[in-house]
């Protein structure tokens, strides 16, 4: 199989490391600066490097990875059906749509639109995919193969949903990081020192997440397993959880970002 990917950034160059870690592949990457990918990606990317699409004119490749920034889709997607022959076109730009990708695109191509997140970079992204109805088992499975390597897939079938999964698991990763900033400064505030009251913060996180990962409990199910009636976690949770304040926050916060998204989507069909 032949991959492409085009726009190696921070997306791009995590799911280069993850394609190239589980997959029998011929991947060629395609950024105008190649010095920064060797830097990112590595020696552990064995790719083929090219600065521009005109450099591959004519090669023809099973499926292409468009991660470049949401507003170059359109030139980019041009470009491929000019210069280049794709089996599965996977975008992962956030807020172009299938029916805009399907207008710039060649007719030969099948289309999926992706929205993969940065834990992609340590192999643990939460990646979910749209596909247009033409796309045959074989190919959903091949899709599905390669943006595995990423993390954990789900298919979606209804693309409307996909505002809604860019607002928690597309940006989901920084509400964290954002809730482990707060919280090692209020560690802090404590009078433990700044790199302690940090790592006590990385390694928490790290720890409950992989509770989460290793359990099917519920989430009050785990939350429950770590409050003794009376004690220190119930006195906490009922300053965090007092009213509804943390409840309408994140409310807030993903409803925020969905609408981002569908805003986006708006601005790229105008732009078309
Ligand atoms: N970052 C995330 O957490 C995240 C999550 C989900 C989806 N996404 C989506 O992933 C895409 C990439 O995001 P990112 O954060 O990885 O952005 P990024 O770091 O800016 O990466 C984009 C890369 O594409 C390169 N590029 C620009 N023009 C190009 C061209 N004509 N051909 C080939 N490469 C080109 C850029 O090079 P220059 O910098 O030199 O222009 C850059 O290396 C976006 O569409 C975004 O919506 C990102």
């Amino acid at each position: 199989m032949n991959i492409l990917l085009i726009g190696c950034g921070n997306m791009g160059a995590a799911m280069a490391v993850g394609i190239s870690r589980d997959y029998d592949y011929d991947l060629v990457i395609v950024d105008p600066d190649l010095q920064r990918v060797r830097q990112q990606v590595g020696a552990s990317v064995a790719a083929e490097l090219a600065s521009n699409l005109s450099e591959i004119s004519g090669r023809a490749f099973d499926l292409c990875i468009v991660a470049v920034k949401p507003n170059l889709v359109q030139a980019t997607a041009r470009q491929m059906a000019q210069l280049l022959t794709v089996s599965l076109t996977v975008s992962i730009a956030a807020g172009i749509d299938i029916a805009s990708l399907r207008s710039w695109s060649s007719p030969a191509t099948k289309i999926v639109r992706a929205m993969p997140n940065l834990a992609a970079s340590v192999g643990q992204s939460m990646t979910v995919a749209v596909a247009e109805p033409s796309l045959s088992r074989e190919e959903r499975t091949t899709v599905k193969t390669i943006l595995e390597t990423a993390g954990r897939f789900a298919w979606l079938e209804d693309e409307a949903f996909i505002d809604p999964v860019t607002a928690v698991a597309g940006s989901g990763p920084a509400y964290v990081f954002a809730f482990a900033q707060y919280l090692a400064a209020a560690a802090s505030s404590l009078g433990l020192e700044d790199t302690f009251a940090a790592e006590l913060v990385r390694q928490t996180l790290i720890g409950a997440a992989g509770l989460m990962e290793r359990t099917e409990s519920s989430f009050p199910q785990l939350k429950a397993a770590v409050t003794s009636p009376g004690g220190t976690t119930e006195a906490g949770l009922s300053a965090l959880e007092s009213g509804t304040a943390l409840a309408d926050l994140l409310q807030a916060c993903v409803a925020k970002a969905a609408a981002r998204a569908a805003a986006l989507r708006t601005e790229a069909a105008t732009r078309a």
